[in-house]
């Protein structure tokens, strides 16, 4: 239903749940609005939206459209109050653009200044008795250019809830604070970057644009305060309208040598999107703002963690193994030589005596290229990524019970969840802008969060319900709920009925998971599983997230599994709010999958072994296909040690550190009588190739990513590649033209438009679908309909039902006993993104998170008479390494935690060759090693200055209310003292 009313003297129509600045925005009405910004929404600190409704001031950030108001944004009224707001904006800022870094176009005080033809500020400018804080190694706050607009506490608070900001209104000077009032480089601050993005002026500002950005802001500090003392000298005279045209000069030069580019980030599945600002090849900063996943968020590594891109240790050339050591080499030397080599042993030992790896960091065009490259021209389906290391048992507990590989709806599914189900997934560290959305639903919506993990992280913090399983048990008490809850008649019968098949069988396979089987096995009070059972049964819609812990296990796929039964005898599937969500870990680990990079499927996972599927791509490609299905990378591993897999290309990938049992694969990989490996930088992996070809990161080259919400997006080139490196699809392109293809993609849009035609899942595909900020979910329909939610009319099976899947529990592997009696975890950090090759090469991200380190229990170190940063030895069945420890109580007794960010001392030589037995995923997780104090105390692995240290200030926001009860605060406009009566209709301007 539409709202009729009446701005500035024209009707106008409205929706009913319109804000009135939105529809003076959508209208084009240009009114100041300095606090205002869409994805944060009314904060209501700066007044400078003053509009009169039906002859009252209000704030028009906060007032609710209503029929048949007449509203007035040029009364002489309004413009005096939004002067007047504006004129106390400028007592807390300095105008001196012309020499600011932020003056770039888009400077809300700047624009504001313009917009309302500001030549004169009535409240002079006064400096703030605080120093500029530069304790952060990527963003600096100056208090003297603050105009306390609240938007940064806003975003830390309410956004990314990290909760480290505030503002103390009732201070004589207010100022924002971290941590109540922290150096910020002392703070619990996880420098994500939110508050630096939407800041409106240049009070915080990444340090990368910090003298950088503008001709003149390079000038020593003397020269600059000069200067902005002689803009202050002329103002009295000139007016501001003067001094802006000088600034707006400036600024417009600046276009021609600042690029804006968009980008998908590098590091996780969640896909955050952003524009890159480049000035030749400096990074001046990470620009995130309308990304269809992110909006205004990022974490540490997609906002600050680039420097990996311009590091001076980039391979620029090819080199070649000869006589142990490595010469550098042509390009056409080395590709020549690899071309040779791999067809000799193709024409010496067979196509199957070949293995290709394809990379998850990489482009879907690049993962379709290298299987193309396995099963086209080399012609064997020995063709893997590394979602074998992480979602393979994920993807395959969807492909049996509800038919898709991947998450059932969006981000935004899960934030309409009343409750969300997060098991084995440190969120908060592993996929930090969806872990913001939980959250924000948390803290704002009064959604419900049970966590299950071996750890206290800050989800379990914040979760209403922490389960701390004994490890490796996740299956029982999932099942063991399941069965509670179908034997107590709270099972959705209606939907199993209408939707599911398999429910006897199904039922009959939970008989061993009794209530009090899952308490014996893992450890869990039957009273807080019947809570869990009581939570799903209540809740309106739930969402499970899992990851990693989950499915590095050796009943990876069966946990998986067990997941989606719960889902569908509690009906929590084909609605918003419901759902499976396994967290993918790389960028682009479910793209890689989908395009192919795997044993036994095509594109689009289209059997290998379906002779229909097979004819359409060999009419496509034009040769014969292998038809049965190749080898995983485990079995790669295993086939090299029995001598039958002679030689492998990979691209990408840190196999050499990332695969378990680090030992055993470094032993195959030298095995080989020819290895070739694509990468940015020298890598562990590295050591056991014969040629090394320089290929380029993301940044280098355009393509596609496809994020965990199946959301595929475009990434396009902001440097070209550094000079020697090449984008990782013109190389596999050249390899395979030298072994007899006659490809000739010029561009990764025609490799997508071949994707496209052979596969149906893709079929509407299109770059120009996809242009800037565009994207598509899919599976995409030919005319270009997407699904964002799937299963919206049937499960993807041929009769339209999910089926559920009998399951049957057995021991973890790999358990403790006396000698090895502790238990391993692992996982990702924060700020490191894996083993760290991209990461560590941040001089900030190393100077907060210098190194690897194992979490001990405080009742373990005790034991142990160990303190933070005693070195310790972990000697595990397969290998041993010397690290150092920091006491915390994220781990309980007798269970161990180690970060994966070292190749000096890897997690892998610790972890076994036990698999998930569905997938061959390692079982990371199942490990048990001894612990020997070595005696010497070392400095804390991590310094003072990692957030972990910080304590924060939660609260509901920026708090404007206490701004309203300072003594001096009147509503502009109004000669009243204001006493706040926030109401919908006044907007809370107490008018
Ligand atoms: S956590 Fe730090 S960088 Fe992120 S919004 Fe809060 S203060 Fe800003
Ligand atoms: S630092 Fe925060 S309060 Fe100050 S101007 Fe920037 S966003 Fe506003
Ligand atoms: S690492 Fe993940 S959460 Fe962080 S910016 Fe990149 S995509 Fe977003
Ligand atoms: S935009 Fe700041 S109060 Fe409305």
């Amino acid at each position: 239903m539409e709202i009729n009313l009446t701005v500035d003297g024209t009707p106008r129509e409205s929706k009913p749940d319109e804000r009135l600045i939105e529809l003076i925005n959508r209208i084009g009405l240009k009114v100041p609005q300095v606090c205002y910004h869409p994805q944060l929404g009314p904060i209501q600190t700066c007044d400078t939206c003053m509009v009169e409704v039906d002859g009252k001031l209000v704030r028009a950030c906060a007032t609710h459209v209503a029929p048949g108001m007449n509203v007035s944004t040029i009364s002489a009224r309004a413009v005096a109050a939004q002067r007047e707001a504006f004129d106390r904006i400028l007592g807390n800022h300095m105008l001196y653009c012309t020499v600011c870094d932020n003056n770039n176009g888009n400077c809300t005080v700047h624009n504001t200044t313009k917009l309302m033809a500001v030549e004169h500020q009535k409240i002079p400018f006064e400096t703030k008795p605080y120093e500029v804080d530069n304790s952060n190694p990527f963003y600096r706050y100056d208090p003297d250019q603050c105009i306390l607009c609240g938007r940064c506490v806003e975003a830390c608070q309410n956004v990314e809830v990290n909760e480290t900001l505030s503002i103390r209104w009732e201070d004589p000077h207010p100022r924002v604070l971290w941590d109540g009032g922290k150096p910020i480089g002392e703070s619990s601050c996880v420098s994500c970057g939110h508050c630096v993005t939407v800041c409106p002026c240049n009070a915080l500002m990444e340090k990368s644009m910090v003298g950088k950005a503008g001709f003149l802001t390079a000038l020593p500090k003397t020269a600059l305060a000069g200067m902005i003392d002689i803009v202050k000298g002329v103002e009295p005279d000139t007016g501001y309208g003067a001094i802006l045209k000088v600034s707006e000069a400036e600024s417009a030069m600046r276009e021609s040598r600042i690029r804006r580019t968009k980008t998908v980030c590098t590091y996780c599945g969640v896909g955050c999107s952003f524009d890159v600002w480049t000035k030749d090849r400096q990074i001046l900063k990470v620009e995130p703002m309308e990304g269809p996943t992110n909006g205004i968020s990022t974490c540490i590594k997609g906002k600050f963690g680039w420097d990996f891109v311009n590091s001076s240790d980039r391979l620029t050339k090819p080199l070649i193994r000869e006589g142990g050591k490595f010469r550098e080499a042509s390009w056409d030397e080395a590709l020549g030589l690899v071309a040779r080599r791999l067809a000799e042993i193709k024409a010496r030992s067979g196509p199957d005596s070949l293995a290709f790896i394809s990379s998850s960091k990489c482009t879907n065009e690049e993962s379709y290229l290298m299987q193309k490259l396995a099963r086209a021209v080399i012609g064997t389906n020995n063709m893997d990524n590394c979602s074998r290391y992480c979602q393979a048992p994920a993807t395959m507990g969807l492909f049996r019970t509800v038919g898709y590989g991947g998450d059932s709806g969006s981000i935004k599914d899960i934030e309409n969840a009343s409750l969300v189900i997060i098991i084995g997934s440190n969120t908060a560290e592993a996929h930090p802008v969806l872990a913001t959305r939980v959250k924000r639903a948390h803290k704002l919506r009064g959604q419900k969060l049970i966590v299950s993990d071996l750890r206290k992280h800050e989800m379990a913090e914040r979760a209403d319900l922490f389960l701390h399983p004994k490890p490796g048990t996740d299956l029982v008490w999932i099942s063991a709920i399941t069965g509670y809850i179908l034997d107590n008649g709270l099972a959705k019968t209606s939907f199993l009925e209408k939707w599911v098949t398999g429910l006897e069988q199904y039922k009959k396979s939970l008989e061993p998971f009794t209530m009090e089987f899952a308490a014996e096995t893992c450890g869990l009070p039957i009273e807080t599983l019947k809570q869990a059972a009581r939570m799903i049964t209540e809740s309106e819609g739930v969402c499970v997230l899992w990851a990693m812990g989950v499915t590095q296990h050796s009943m990876g796929s069966d946990t998986s599994t067990a997941i989606s039964n719960l889902l569908l005898v509690t009906g929590n599937y084909m609605r918003t709010g419901t759902g499976a969500y396994p967290l993918r870990g790389h960028n682009n680990v479910q793209g890689a999958s989908d395009h192919g990079a795997m044993p036994n499927y095509l594109p689009g996972y289209q059997l290998v072994d379906d002779p229909e599927v097979r004819a359409r791509f060999e009419a496509g490609w034009q040769v014969k296909l292998p038809s049965t299905k190749g080898l995983d990378n485990k079995e790669m591993i295993d086939a090299i040690h029995q001598g039958k897999l002679k030689a492998m290309y990979l691209f990408g990938e840190e196999i050499s550190l990332v695969d378990s049992n680090k030992n055993l694969v470094d032993e195959g990989l030298s095995k080989l009588d020819f290895f070739v490996v694509q990468d940015i930088f020298f890598s562990d992996t590295c050591r056991f190739a014969d040629v090394i070809l320089p290929a380029s990161p993301s940044l280098e080259k355009e393509g596609t990513f496809t994020s965990t919400e199946r959301r595929i997006q475009r990434l396009y080139e902001v440097f070209e590649p550094l000079e020697g490196s090449r984008p990782d699809w013109r190389i596999i392109q050249e390899i395979a033209n030298r072994l007899g293809a006659n490809w000739n993609f010029k561009h990764p849009s025609e490799i997508y438009a071949e994707i496209a035609s052979l596969t149906p899942l893709f079929a509407g595909v299109t770059y120009e679908r996809l242009e800037g900020y565009k994207s598509l979910q899919w599976p995409v329909a030919a005319d270009g309909t997407d699904q964002p939610l799937l299963y919206e009319k049937q499960f993807n099976f041929p009769d339209g039902k999910a089926r559920l899947f009998p399951l049957t529990y057995s021991e973890p592997s790999d358990r403790v006993n006396d000698e090895f009696d502790l238990h391993l975890n692992n996982g990702r950090l924060l700020e490191h993104f894996h083993e760290g090759n991209m990461t560590y090469r941040s001089a900030g991200i190393r100077e907060q998170t210098p190194d690897t380190f194992v979490e001990v229990s405080p009742e373990l170190a005790t034991e142990r008479r160990i303190k933070t940063g005693a070195w310790v030895q972990l000697v595990s069945r397969y290998g041993q390494v010397r690290v150092r420890a920091l006491v915390t109580d994220r781990v309980q007794g007798k269970e161990l935690y180690m970060p994966m960010n070292s190749s000096e001392s890897p997690v892998n030589r610790l972890t076994g060759s036990f698999t998930d037995k569905v997938t061959h995923t390692p079982a990371y997780k199942e490990a048990s090693v001894r612990m020997l104090v070595l005696g010497e105390n070392g400095e804390s692995p991590l310094p003072r200055g990692n957030p972990r240290f910080g304590h924060r200030t939660p609260q509901r926001g920026v708090e404007v209310e206490r701004k309203w009860k300072r003594p001096e605060y009147r509503v502009p406009g109004s000669p009243m003292l204001f006493h706040a009566t926030k109401t919908k209709a006044n907007g809370g301007n107490g008018t």
